[in-house]
């Protein structure tokens, strides 16, 4: 018995059927081993193909960013490097690298595809390689737009700094990379996604990290799992050459490197299996829904990036262009969402909203005003949810709503 959500638009809804649930419930009952098992190594092995990278699974997104920044700490050990992330974004996608002990520098973000802005990137990435310091640069996916990973990669080659990426909310899309159509999972030497609900492909908890490289991924198979070497095959050179080394150490228990329990579980997996199969479609309805609201949407009073083949739409963002300064900062934003609510439709400001100066946990890297973009955003910014449950009359009555809400603005 599941129940009634109090909004009749809810952000998210579970896409597990009847069936879904009756074949993970036979599986359960036909167990007893639940975590890290068979059914995790099939979803990995799915997300291998589908990526074109060694994809691990971890117990969730935020895991996996962590994974991400401690294995950059294990192979460059004794090294604080800065990490160039944006303004807008997700707190997990930042405080694992602050937990990591590393710094971070923001940089604003951009109107077309949401993630960091580009010049500003640049001239960070050269102030600090001119300190002599080493640098990371973490664009998210923001919302399911793609970041320009060709750009930024041609920035990292020329400072000798790392790229990597959050992919947490963008888990479809395609883009072109050295004339080649990759996956965005393959845009850089390692990225994540998150497959938690509501995201483009749901396991309820769950995260990937992607690795270009066999050795990263070996390293991270051992540290999501206490950093035992055993995590490994029995005959994996690597395994065999440090247990040959510590021959003091009952190979049972050694600790290659000093890591922690990020494993995921195998009735995640099971559920994760399922949205998997159902790829092509959702793919296909996020795609049609968007298109249907951006077609429908007042432009002039609300504002959307071009549309653009590298997009797979995870919301559907509401960003009025008005932001009534006589009544005082956000006040459209604020009758916009009064109005989504009183309708039954569940709404969030855009992610993190402007993170430094503005956010609590970011309050010492302000002003706010230092991220323009990310601030013109903070006042204007909603989303309400995009998923298997939300139809083309349902799009049509949203936009009527916003566009009846725009003229009334303007009277
Ligand atoms: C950009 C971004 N990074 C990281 C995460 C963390 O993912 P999870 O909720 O699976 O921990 C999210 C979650 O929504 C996210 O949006």
């Amino acid at each position: 018995v599941t129940t009634p959500p109090s909004f009749r638009w809810p952000l998210a809804i579970s896409p597990f059927t009847l069936s879904d649930k009756l074949a993970i419930s036979a599986w359960i009952i036909a167990q007893d081993r639940y975590t890290l098992g068979a059914k995790t190594a099939e979803l990995e092995a799915r997300f291998s193909e589908f990526s074109g990278m060694h994809a691990l699974m971890v117990a969730n997104g935020s895991v996996a960013n962590q994974l991400v920044f401690e294995l950059w700490k294990v192979k460059n050990p004794g090294v604080v490097p800065v990490v160039i992330v944006p303004a807008v974004t997700w707190i997990s996608s930042l405080s694992p690298i602050l937990m990591a002990g590393m710094e971070i520098a923001f940089a604003d973000v951009n109107l077309t595809d949401f993630a960091l802005d580009y010049d500003c990137t640049a001239r960070l990435v050269e102030n600090y390689t001119a300190k002599g310091r080493r640098v990371i640069i973490w664009p998210t996916a923001l919302i399911g737009w793609s970041p320009e990973m060709e750009r930024l990669r041609r920035l990292a080659r020329a400072f000798k700094a790392d790229l990597y990426l959050d992919s947490c909310e963008n888990t479809f899309s395609r883009l072109w990379l050295n004339d080649t159509e990759v996956s965005i999972l393959a845009s850089a030497d390692m990225t994540t996604t998150s497959l938690y609900t509501s995201h483009q492909v749901t396991s309820c908890e769950g995260g990937f990290v992607f690795f270009r490289h066999r050795a990263d991924y070996d390293l991270a198979r051992m540290f999501r799992n206490h950093g035992l070497t055993r995590s490994l095959p029995a005959d994996h050179p690597t395994r065999c050459r440090i247990e040959t080394e510590n021959p003091a150490v009952d190979p049972q228990f050694l600790f290659a490197l000093a890591g922690t329990n990020m494993r995921p579980t195998d009735v995640h997996a099971m559920f994760g299996l399922r949205d998997f199969a159902r790829i092509p479609e959702s793919l296909a309805h996020r795609n049609r829904i968007y298109r249907l609201y951006h077609d429908l949407l007042d432009h002039g009073a609300y504002y959307l990036p071009p549309l653009t083949d590298t997009h797979a739409a995870f919301c559907l963002p509401i960003i009025a262009r008005r932001n009534d300064e006589l009544l005082g900062d956000g006040a459209t934003l604020k009758r916009i969402k009064r109005a989504l609510t009183e309708t039954g439709i569940e709404n969030r400001p855009l992610i993190g909203s402007c993170l430094p100066g503005l956010q609590p946990a970011f309050r010492d890297y302000g002003p706010p005003e230092r991220y323009p973009t990310a601030l013109w955003l903070h006042h204007r910014a909603c989303y309400c949810g995009l998923h298997s449950g939300v139809t083309a009359e349902m799009v049509a009555e949203l936009c009527d709503l916003l566009n009846g809400l725009a003229l009334q603005n303007a009277a």
